[in-house]
């Protein structure tokens, strides 16, 4: 029943995601080599894959906004234990905070209710997810969510901003991850902290494709060049690494 449960999740993910492939990295044509692409090489790899390298690590694609469903199923809570999620944050109330990829607002609206003296930017590529959340906005009395229209190079936030930043299942997405974390890194003040949250690579009984996924020495390898050292990574959650990366 466990492995039935298992395979149907699995294939639902991969239907969204079938339906819904997006590709915002385009811009730069496989093989063309511009001054700052010498860091990404490109090969066919996965189905699921882009084509394009950073680190060892094929990006994946960009999950479409026809996946919003997936992203609000009842069962989330259950399956990736969102509360707990959010409780390793330590969220305070006067926190500024950046969901980058928040996608439909997931984890957005639950910390906007403890941010109450605090903002949340909710950052994301694509506009439809803007619309889903901005109608949740306009529909409540939230003040404190502000949403970003984020690039594939940047957040699109100003420097020294935010105390936290949050990324649930969107890092691997990113078609520019160097670029992003450079912009990321500006955006942090020098204390701050990026949790970063991907499904455990290292666990094949994880029921998520292999290129959604991310090992701890893979991340940790990619953040290091950044300039961010991983600080912990609590192991809580049934499904995903909850790694807290600080600057070095
Ligand atoms: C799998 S969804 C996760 C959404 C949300 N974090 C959640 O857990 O419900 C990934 C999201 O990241 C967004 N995304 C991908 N690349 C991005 C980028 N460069 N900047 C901002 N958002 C991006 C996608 O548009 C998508 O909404």
């Amino acid at each position: 029943m466990f492995y039935m449960k298992k395979t149907i999740a699995v294939m639902c993910f991969g239907l969204i995601l079938l339906r819904s492939f997006v590709s915002y990295a385009q811009d730069i044509p496989i093989g063309k080599s511009e001054q700052f692409d010498a860091i990404y090489t490109y090969e066919k790899g996965d189905p699921n894959g882009i084509g394009k390298w950073y680190m060892g690590r094929e990006i994946a694609y960009v999950m479409g906004y026809q996946g919003i469903g997936w992203l609000e199923r009842t069962a989330r809570e259950k399956e990736e234990k969102t509360t707990r999620l959010l409780s390793n944050m330590y969220i305070d109330a006067a926190d500024v905070i950046a969901d980058i990829g928040a996608g439909s607002g997931y984890h957005v609206f639950k910390m906007a209710r403890i941010t109450t003296k605090g903002l949340i930017y909710a950052v994301d590529i694509q506009p439809e997810m803007l619309i889903a959340m901005n109608s949740k906005i306009a529909d409540s009395a939230i003040k404190n969510v502000e949403t970003i229209l984020g690039g594939e190079r940047s957040i699109n936030l100003s420097e020294n901003s935010v105390d936290k930043v949050l990324m649930v299942d969107v890092y691997h997405e990113f078609s520019y991850p160097a670029e992003m974390l450079a912009s990321i890194k500006k955006a942090l003040k020098p204390e701050g902290r990026i949790f970063l949250i991907e499904y455990r690579g290292e666990d094949i009984s994880v029921p998520i494709k292999t290129i959604h996924k991310m090992t701890e020495k893979q991340a940790e390898k990619e953040f290091e060049a950044a300039g961010f050292v991983l600080e912990k990574n609590i192991d809580n959650l049934p499904w995903q690494h909850c790694m807290i990366f600080k600057l070095k």
